[in-house]
């Protein structure tokens, strides 16, 4: 599949056949791309539609979705524009390809600011699944996420996200309306079969 740039993302479109499912937004980790989550997304979603964006920050050579000043202290400043950058080009892509408002499906720097869209801009998505995700801000903004379903897929092991972080995130999105579902397995920071499992069950219901 051909990588093509929207509104400055490069990213990849796979239109689904099964328009009962909502399309999935597909945002990779740190150091990955554009093509990273489409297995996934496949695999998680038969027949849904897959955009997948790659971040346009570069750390060294490894594009992420924004910056950080070291691991698990971001730039707020950074990450609050770059999610409206974000959000914009979800808007532009789909009246590009005439899709439904999606479900983003975000791995680690992608599940942060998956987390960070649902609080600034709620309107962009429909629900989301957070895999390896920590709370993007330090006082984390109100929103009204009364309609939205989150799923959060913490690793009991990760040396990179510490538990309570997942929790406050799972508490702030909880706070603010969201049906929240977060459920810690045991794993480290790289996915399981576990949770492949369970996400693709909660996608049913998306
Ligand atoms: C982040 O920077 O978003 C998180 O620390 C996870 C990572 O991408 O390493």
């Amino acid at each position: 599949m051909d990588t093509v740039a929207t509104a400055d993302f490069h990213h990849v479109y796979e239109p689904g056949f099964d328009t009962s499912r909502p399309p999935l937004l597909l945002l990779h980790g740190t150091g990955g791309d554009e093509h990273d989550l489409l297995g996934l997304g496949q695999t998680v979603a038969p027949g849904a539609s897959l955009l997948s964006p790659r971040g346009q920050v570069l750390e060294g050579a490894m594009p992420r979705f924004f910056r950080r000043l070291a691991e698990g202290v971001f730039d707020e400043d950074d990450l609050r524009r770059r999610t409206h950058d974000l959000a914009d080009f979800v808007a532009h892509a789909r009246q590009r390809y005439g899709i439904a408002a999606p479900v983003a499906v975000g791995f680690s720097n992608g599940a942060n600011i998956a987390a960070s869209l649902l609080l600034l801009r709620p309107e962009v998505l429909v629900g989301a699944a957070l895999l390896r995700a920590m709370s993007p801000f330090a006082k984390p903004p109100q929103a009204d996420l009364a309609e939205k379903r989150v799923l959060i897929l913490s690793g009991a092991a990760d040396p990179i996200i510490p538990a309570q972080d997942a929790q406050r995130l799972a508490k702030t999105l909880t706070g603010n309306g969201a049906s929240v579902d977060h459920r810690v397995l045991p794993a480290g920071h790289g996915l399981s079969q576990a949770d492949i499992g369970l996400l693709k069950g909660w996608l049913l219901g998306a």
